[in-house]
Formats: structure tokens, C-alpha cells, sequence
């Protein structure tokens, strides 16, 4: 795992929020690596900056100052326009708000990301039921995420964030509305997913009951990664 280059690897990342005179500081020389094939939970207080972090190493918020590489690609020197293309195409992301499209199904939110590849909706939305059914969620195939709840609507974000098989999935806080057996089941479908290679997800989440499931703790606070703690292989075991 180390002898190959991190999938991706943050340095010194700084990051200030600035609303008029109030100036809120982020991330205060953040660092972190992520290797293929791991899955590594990022975790710490609330307000220490996890969501920044991701949001920057996922190509959607700029960072003040520092490096942020991703699969050798210094995301912070593309333009928009290569930002995106490259966010849509190796990048799978899942917000903390879920942020599905009301007047699409579920199905039909799942196959967004490859029908921006050019995949046809007809594979598109079958490969989508595949991933949904992964997740234990095929019964609500076609309900739109008003007529879901929210661990529902939380397994259809995360479906979207895998169907079309990105290198890099960042999740925040994945099983923050799921119940023990669907946290279980989604943390277990994106621990196969992160033992494929050369792939790899990085995991906000404030619930020790899937810590167990990570490769690597790394903890925050302040604005910074204060602590990194291997797991041991038992617990990972599939
Ligand atoms: N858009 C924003 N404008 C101003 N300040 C912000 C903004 N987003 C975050 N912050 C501030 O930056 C700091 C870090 O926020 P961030 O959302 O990264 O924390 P977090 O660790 O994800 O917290 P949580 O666990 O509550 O989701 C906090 O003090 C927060 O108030
Ligand atoms: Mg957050």
C-alpha cells in the first residue's frame, strides 16, 4: 500500500470562511493521505472543519492555501470546467444533505451521473436498480424522495454516489439517518466497494457503531487531523 503513491494526499490545507467583517477560520494546515483500497473515517467534533475538508478534497470548495492532490491531480489548479469533468467522472459524493432531486425517482436520480457519461437510460437505470437493491432499498425504485423517509432518501444519495464506479468515494456522515441493520448494510456494501483496487472512501461520520468498519481512524479538531490509528485486520474481515 505504500509503496504506490496515495490516492489522495492533502498538505498544509487552510481555509478561512468570510462573511463581511466576521472571518471563521476552517481548516488550520489540515493533512491526510488516502491509499487505495482503504476505507478511512474521518471523525471529530462537530464545527472542527471534517465537511471543509472533504469538500475540498471532492473539487467543490477551494482552500485558501496548501495542496490537495487527488489520483495525482492537483485539484486546486483546475479550472472549473476540468473540475467538474474530473469530479463526474472519478469522484462519487454524498452530502450531508443528501441533495437528490425532488421530481426525479429514485431510480432516476441514481442514473444521473451516468447519463453525464453518455451511458443511455436504459442501462443507466437498470445498472441503478442493481446499486439500489445493493442497499436494500429496490422496493422504492420509483418513488420520488418526497414519498421517502429520510434513511430512505440517505441510501438513495449514497447509491448515486457508487453507480457509476468511481476511485474515490467521500461520504458525510452516511448512516447519520439510518437505523442499526441499515447502517450496517450500507457500511458493508461500501467496505466490498473500497476493497476493490484501487479505489478507496473517505467516511465523516460521528457513529461509533461503524467505526469497526474503517481501515484507519483519522480524528480532527480545530481545523486540523490531530491523530491518525490503524485497525486491526480482524475487524475487517468480510
Ligand atoms: N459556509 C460557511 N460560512 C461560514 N462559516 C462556515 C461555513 N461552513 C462552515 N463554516 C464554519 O467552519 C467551521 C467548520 O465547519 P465544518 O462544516 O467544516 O465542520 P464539521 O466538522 O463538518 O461540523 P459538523 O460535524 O457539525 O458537520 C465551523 O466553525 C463552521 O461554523
Ligand atoms: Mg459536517
Amino acid at each position: 500500500m505504500s509503496s504506490v503513491s496515495p490516492l489522495v494526499s492533502c498538505r498544509a490545507i487552510r481555509k478561512t470562511y468570510n462573511h463581511g467583517e466576521a472571518q471563521t477560520p476552517a481548516l488550520r494546515g489540515a493533512d491526510l493521505d488516502i491509499h487505495g483500497g482503504e476505507l478511512l473515517i474521518l471523525a471529530g467534533p462537530s464545527g472542527c472543519g471534517k465537511t471543509s475538508l472533504i469538500s475540498i478534497i471532492g473539487g467543490m470548495l477551494d482552500a485558501d492555501s496548501g495542496d490537495c492532490k487527488v489520483l495525482d491531480k492537483n485539484i486546486r489548479t483546475m479550472s472549473a470546467q476540468q473540475r467538474a469533468r474530473f469530479r463526474g467522472q472519478h469522484i462519487g459524493f454524498v452530502f450531508q444533505s443528501f441533495n437528490l432531486l425532488p421530481a426525479l425517482t429514485a431510480v432516476e436520480n441514481i442514473s444521473v451521473p451516468l447519463l453525464l457519461q453518455g451511458v443511455p437510460r436504459k442501462a443507466a437505470e437498470s445498472q441503478a436498480r442493481i446499486v439500489l437493491e445493493s442497499l436494500g432499498l429496490a422496493s422504492r425504485a420509483d418513488h420520488s424522495p418526497g414519498r421517502m423517509s429520510g434513511g430512505q432518501q440517505q441510501r438513495v444519495a449514497i447509491a448515486r454516489a457508487l453507480v457509476h464506479e468511481p476511485r474515490l468515494i467521500i461520504c458525510d456522515e452516511p448512516t447519520s439517518s439510518l437505523d442499526h441493520d441499515a447502517g450496517q448494510t450500507v457500511m458493508e456494501t461500501l467496505r466490498k466497494v473500497a476493497r476493490t483496487a484501487g479505489r478507496a472512501l473517505l467516511v465523516v461520520t460521528h457513529d461509533p457503531r461503524i467505526f469497526c468498519f474503517a481501515d484507519r481512524i483519522a480524528r480532527m479538531d480545530d481545523g486540523r487531523v490531530i491523530s491518525i490509528e490503524t485497525h486491526s485486520p480482524k475487524n475487517f474481515l468480510s
